[in-house]
């Protein structure tokens, strides 16, 4: 992230004699990527260090081990999130769609806050969230957030957060990756600065609100996620939400997905146009997230703004539809749904879209959708994606040439 954020009190020169109030020396952190050679933050805790755990580390009775479906088959792979059911909190309500060696994709719909004095960090992963339904406020050492529809909210691995809901219930969708997600670096010129081209402008991300720090003694709770999907309960004796003040690159953001400005073209425009952000050394590891927002579609005189079917082969691909108008997939999903399309099989619209998208043609789309493409990574499905697929989603390609062109034979006829 190349806007550096400072809120609260931090010392000018790092690593300083600073003090949180009259006697009280300031102990400082460093959150940091690539062994101190990424992105960081500096952080000012009041009076204590992170490390001091009250109690011997336990075994957390929240268990985020993946689980691969036992009977999957190469196939693309419809899944109906939206009749998953709703239930616990923030993390104990996550259930795994897909995963790979270094992504893992997870919905999360929680009915309750997370218990008072309890927190979360993910210890192997940065995560992506995006709010498909649900208000709340996520808490985070770094300061407050608000959550709510259409958001995504970037959180750096090793951030303590808990969240708290303000609606009875939310629906999120989760994207954890063990490399740092950004904004494209193709997007940044040589100084970090979104280039003026770029569909995203940093300055409308969404900064954490630092609340005056809680220097309270007592028993906190911080279930720490590790070893793919372990999680272990570390107790502290003093508030996490401690900062006094803290300064850099590495914290937590907002970014509203109305706020990627997308790129038209005269014929139709290819996925990487839509891209918000990236994980890793993009396109040779890690993802792309995309972001399928309303645009104009291509304005040529001929031009088909259906996609054409397409045979990725470095990448397997899942799209989160967060509406249902989708002119590819018309008629197979719903709010909700989520493919994947694993990169060993190619895929493309289905039925009559590239026709019926003629009408389309220089108009406004009213889609929304979010897509993830990785790179050289395969994901396999998890028990929980497996038990809500469409059973019907490999054939309906074939159903539905077999629906068009029956009624295009009828047309012919006159009948
Ligand atoms: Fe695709």
């Amino acid at each position: 992230m190349a806007l550096i954020v400072r809120r609260g009190k931090v010392p000018a020169t790092p690593h300083t004699e600073f003090y949180s109030k009259s006697g009280v020396l300031s102990l400082e952190e460093i959150h940091g990527t690539f062994g101190f050679s990424g992105a960081f933050s500096r952080k000012q805790h009041f009076r204590s260090y992170p490390t001091e755990q009250v109690k011997p580390p336990k075994k957390s009775s929240i268990n985020l081990a993946l689980k691969p479906a036992r009977d999957a088959t190469l196939q693309p792979y419809h899944i109906l999130t939206a009749r998953m059911p709703y239930g616990g909190d923030f993390v104990s309500s996550r259930k795994p769609i897909v995963f790979g060696s270094s992504t893992v994709v997870s919905v999360a719909k929680p009915v309750k806050s997370m218990p008072q004095d309890t927190f979360f960090r993910n210890g192997e992963k940065h995560e992506c969230f995006y709010v498909q339904e649900g208000q709340g406020i996520l808490r985070t050492e770094y300061g407050r957030l608000a959550l709510r529809k259409g958001l995504y909210l970037i959180v750096p691995k090793g951030t303590t957060y808990r969240l708290e809901l303000s609606s009875k219930r939310a629906y999120i969708l989760i994207i954890e990756s063990t490399y740092p997600i950004t904004f494209p670096s193709h997007y940044l010129n040589i100084e970090g600065q979104a280039k003026m081209m770029a569909p995203v402008v940093e300055t409308e991300i969404e900064t954490p609100e630092l609340e005056p720090p809680k220097d309270e003694k007592g028993s906190f709770f911080i279930d720490v996620k590790h070893s793919l999907g372990m999680v272990t309960r570390l107790t502290l004796g003093h508030h996490p939400f401690d900062l006094v003040g803290w300064e850099g690159a590495l914290y937590p953001f907002g970014f509203d997905v109305k706020n990627h400005h997308g790129i038209a073209r005269e014929i139709h425009t290819a996925p990487p146009m839509h891209q918000t952000f990236q994980s890793g050394n993009a396109p040779y590891n890690g993802f792309s997230i995309c972001s399928f927002v309303s645009q104009m579609e291509g304005w040529h005189s001929k031009d088909i703004p259906a996609p054409y079917a397409h045979y990725n082969v470095d990448s397997d691909e899942v799209m989160f539809f967060s509406n249902a108008s989708y002119g590819a997939r018309k008629g197979v999903i719903e709010p909700g749904s989520f493919t994947f399309h694993p990169g060993a099989l190619p895929h493309s619209p289905q039925g009559k879209a590239a026709l019926r998208s003629l009408t389309a043609r220089g108009k406004m789309s009213d889609r929304l959708a979010i897509m993830l493409d990785t790179f050289f990574e395969s994901l396999t499905i998890t028990e929980w994606g497996y038990k809500y697929r469409d059973k019907e989603y490999p054939l309906s390609w074939h159903k539905a040439a077999i629906a068009a062109n029956g009624q295009r034979a009828e047309a012919l006829h006159g009948t």
